[in-house]
């Protein structure tokens, strides 16, 4: 039997659950001649939920995450490969015979895949500048291209001032929608908020939430319903109070119980045993990033696993804020309705092993 719960990738189908208001949401935003800034913490479903608009709206659209980009040519070069996937060849050669420098494409023979790049240039600008033109030139009023960009925050550790060029050539088209997504709040809101920045009022703001704890107990109990049977109404919640309902870990937690109930029936307390297995196959990794913090933020992360008062008499007020934005930045902290520990395994960890 197979597993009814998946992590990791993004999901679709019976393994997505709620954000029907997100989805609306998402689906009437992208006809309006506006844009769409997604933040959240990662894995809390932003690729999902905008997989899932996408493909109910049936609009042409393509996807980048800039995480796995290098260089400004690179972006250029992954655009227009991400182009040719969905346009026909001839089409967007009329545009590309015009383009100042000619990329060189490939087409892998087995898979078929292609690829794409430029000749080193002196000034990759003109590169994007006419993938971006192209970009819009292929698409129309009434057929809109939507323009995924996952990651956006990393547009300004790319190269000095393209965020400047990139804002400028954006706003000569006409026909693009773009939603642009990212997982640090605070650089993503430095970007669109911040009066200074190139992208201030972009587009609008959308923060994605954890899952409703109704709906995911839902999707939960059903789904292990036929393996837990009587407890499994305290098992569900059991699972939600440890991940606050996070869509990742949540996930995570609840395929570990339910292969537990397939291959361990016999364990005694299957849901302290879901726990104990998870902490161990990643112990290494927590000790590992455990001996990298400083002490500063070793003292806030035990604070947070052990839920007492952050603020104590051995640090500055300054000090333990500078700590927390570093940690939220890095990913190790992030605010819901309070500051929290991102990863609840990483959290029991520490409860655990730290004294
Ligand atoms: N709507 C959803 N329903 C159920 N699980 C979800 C949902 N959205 C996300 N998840 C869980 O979170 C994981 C990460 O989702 P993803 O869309 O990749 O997040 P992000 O893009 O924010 O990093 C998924 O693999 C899945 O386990
Ligand atoms: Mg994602």
């Amino acid at each position: 039997m197979k597993n009814p719960f998946k992590f990791g990738t993004i999901v679709e189908d019976e393994f997505f659950t709620d954000r029907v208001e997100e989805v609306a949401y998402i689906k009437q935003f992208i006809e309006s001649e506006n844009h769409l800034v997604l933040i959240s913490p990662r894995r809390f479903g932003k690729s999902s939920v905008v997989k899932k608009a996408l493909r109910e709206s049936l609009r042409q659209s393509i996807t980048l995450n800039l995480q796995n980009v290098t260089s400004e040519a690179d972006l250029a070069a992954k655009l227009l490969r991400e182009i040719y996937k969905i346009h026909p060849f001839e089409r967007v050669r009329q545009f590309v015979m015009r383009f100042r420098v000619i990329p060189t494409l490939t087409t892998n023979p087995i898979t078929g895949a292609i690829d794409l790049s430029f000749q080193p240039t002196e000034n990759p600008n003109v590169l994007l500048e006419d993938v971006m033109e192209l970009m819009d030139g292929i698409s129309s009023p009434d057929n809109r291209l939507v323009v995924v960009l996952d990651e956006f925050q990393e547009i300004i550790s790319l190269s000095s001032n393209l965020d400047k060029q990139l804002r400028a050539m954006m706003q000569s088209q006409k026909n693009i929608n773009y939603i642009l997504l990212g997982s640090q709040e605070t650089m993503m809101t430095d970007i669109f908020e911040k009066k200074k920045s190139p992208f201030y009022h972009f587009g609008q703001l959308m923060r994605l939430k954890p899952i409703p704890r109704t709906d995911f107990k839902n999707y939960i109990s059903t789904r292990l319903q036929n393996c837990i049977k009587n407890e499994v109404d305290t098992i569900t919640n059991q699972i939600l109070d440890f991940t606050h309902c996070h869509p990742y870990y949540t996930q995570q937690l609840a395929a570990q119980i339910w292969q537990i109930c397939m291959l361990q029936p016999a364990s005694d307390d299957i849901f302290f045993t879901a726990i104990q297995q998870i902490v161990e196959i990643h112990d290494l990794d927590y000790e590992r990033l455990w001996v990298n913090f400083n002490k500063t933020d070793k003292s806030i992360l035990i604070k947070l696993a052990k839920n007492l008062p952050i603020q104590g008499y051995e640090h500055k007020t300054s000090t333990t804020y500078s700590a927390l934005k570093r940690l939220q930045k890095a990913g190790f902290v992030i605010y819901t309705t309070k500051f929290e520990i991102e990863d609840p395994f990483f959290c029991n960890w520490i409860c655990k092993e730290i004294d």
